[in-house]
């Protein structure tokens, strides 16, 4: 039978290649954004590349009348939910506006779903919940802590599933904490297309590659790192997209084990059930590679033959030095790990940013 998801911020950019990957395994989705960051033409051009149309509701997370009329029309097997605001610096500036957005989102969300009796979620963290870690790479179980309202309403969010999962054994809430993704779709025709300037290093890159900026400022050269700069775990966004996909699997196989194990144990005794619940599971999506700043706009520079020019800054603040993941549980429990390389991601961004100098505004 094939599962519908609903995808919660699906016209996004980490959403919109999801639903890619999951019109291709099968799924059936059904987008709800509210398009505050993203725009129409994206879910367009998904629906290109899939040559299948795809449903989808303009509507805002908070909004609970909005959501039960979806939830209503629809039979879902589990929701993703990316819907949230996601710029450290604005977060800063406005923090209700983020604790609004993200927690209280999240919270109407699961209202719904409860409502609904649908209780599988796979839920968009970040690795920024890990604050400055102790160790590197980073496992699951490594302290939490962080420095922005942006982190606090991931961390907070975490600590709302993990109460909910120990209310109830029925909640699946798997929690993919994500750490620095880039890249684009293969086709070209879907990417980052940030609102104002960038924020975040690879969007920076290109658009300095394309034109549109001047220099790359490169924040700190005096890190304790292998050239001064700071080191992440970049993620190709397919790859990203992928893990979404087997989370989706391993949340159904655990469907199809508890089905059975009622069946099994019907006439016997319920005493020798075999927990099925999946409760709150959080893992890292990562290579497992750390890169530094400087690695990565060289690589830029050489798989594309575009010059990027840079210049040292001061550190960011709120910056880290280094930060990569552990993916082993990824591996182990969803038989997920990365497959593209940084010349992919470069590649693939490139690819995006030239077809598309303007991202989806056509002037
Ligand atoms: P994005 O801004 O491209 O996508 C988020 C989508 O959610 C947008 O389409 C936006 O319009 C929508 N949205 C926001 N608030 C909404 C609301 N209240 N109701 C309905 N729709 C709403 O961001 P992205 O990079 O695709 O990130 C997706 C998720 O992953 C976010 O939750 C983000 O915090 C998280 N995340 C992103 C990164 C990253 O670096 N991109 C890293 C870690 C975690
Ligand atoms: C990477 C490196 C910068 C821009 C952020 C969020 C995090 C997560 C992913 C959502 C750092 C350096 C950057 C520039 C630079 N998002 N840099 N010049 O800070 O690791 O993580 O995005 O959850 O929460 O904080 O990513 O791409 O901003 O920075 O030198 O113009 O590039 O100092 O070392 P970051 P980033």
């Amino acid at each position: 039978m094939q599962q519908k998801i609903l995808v919660t911020g699906g016209a996004g950019y980490i959403g919109s290649h999801t639903c890619i990957a999951l019109h291709e395994a099968g799924y059936g989705i059904v987008v709800y954004d509210n398009l505050t960051n993203s725009s129409r033409e994206a879910i367009n051009r998904v629906a290109q590349l899939i040559d299948a149309p795809i449903e989808f509701i303009e509507g805002d997370v908070r909004n609970a009348e909005q959501l039960r009329e979806v939830f209503a029309a629809h039979q879902f097997f589990g929701v993703i939910h990316f819907a949230g605001l996601k710029a450290v610096g604005e977060s800063v500036a406005k923090p209700l506006m983020y604790y609004n957005n993200n927690v209280s989102g999240t919270i109407t969300l699961l209202e719904v779903m409860a409502d609904y009796k649908v209780k599988n979620l796979v839920f968009s963290s970040s690795a920024t919940v890990y604050g400055d870690p102790e160790t590197l790479p980073i496992d699951e179980s490594s302290p939490r802590s962080c420095t922005n309202p942006y982190g606090q309403s991931k961390l907070m969010v975490e600590h709302i599933l993990e109460d909910l999962a120990v209310s109830d054994d029925d909640w699946n809430l798997v929690t993919l904490r994500y750490f620095n993704p880039v890249g684009a779709h293969i086709s070209g025709q879907i990417g980052e297309d940030p609102n104002d300037t960038p924020n975040n290093l690879m969007p920076y890159i290109s658009q300095v590659a394309v034109g549109k900026l001047e220099k790359l400022s490169i924040f700190g050269n005096d890190y304790p790192t292998v050239d001064g700069t700071g080191v992440r775990d970049y993620i190709h966004v397919v790859d990203l997209a992928a893990g979404h996909v087997a989370a989706l699997q391993y949340l159904e196989q655990q469907a199809d084990l508890a089905t059975n194990d009622l069946a099994t144990n019907d006439s016997v005794t319920n005493s020798s059930a075999i927990n099925t619940s999946v409760g709150f599971l959080p893992i890292n999506l990562g290579s497992g590679k750390g890169s530094s700043v400087l690695e990565l706009v060289t690589a830029f520079s050489e798989v594309t033959a575009q010059s990027v020019p840079y210049q040292f800054a001061p550190r960011r603040a709120g910056d880290i030095a280094s930060c990569y993941a552990s993916a082993d549980k990824a591996k182990a429990l969803l038989n997920w790990q990365a497959q593209l390389s940084i010349t992919d991601m470069c590649v693939d961004t490139w690819r995006w940013q030239s077809m598309n100098p303007n991202g989806y505004c056509p002037t």
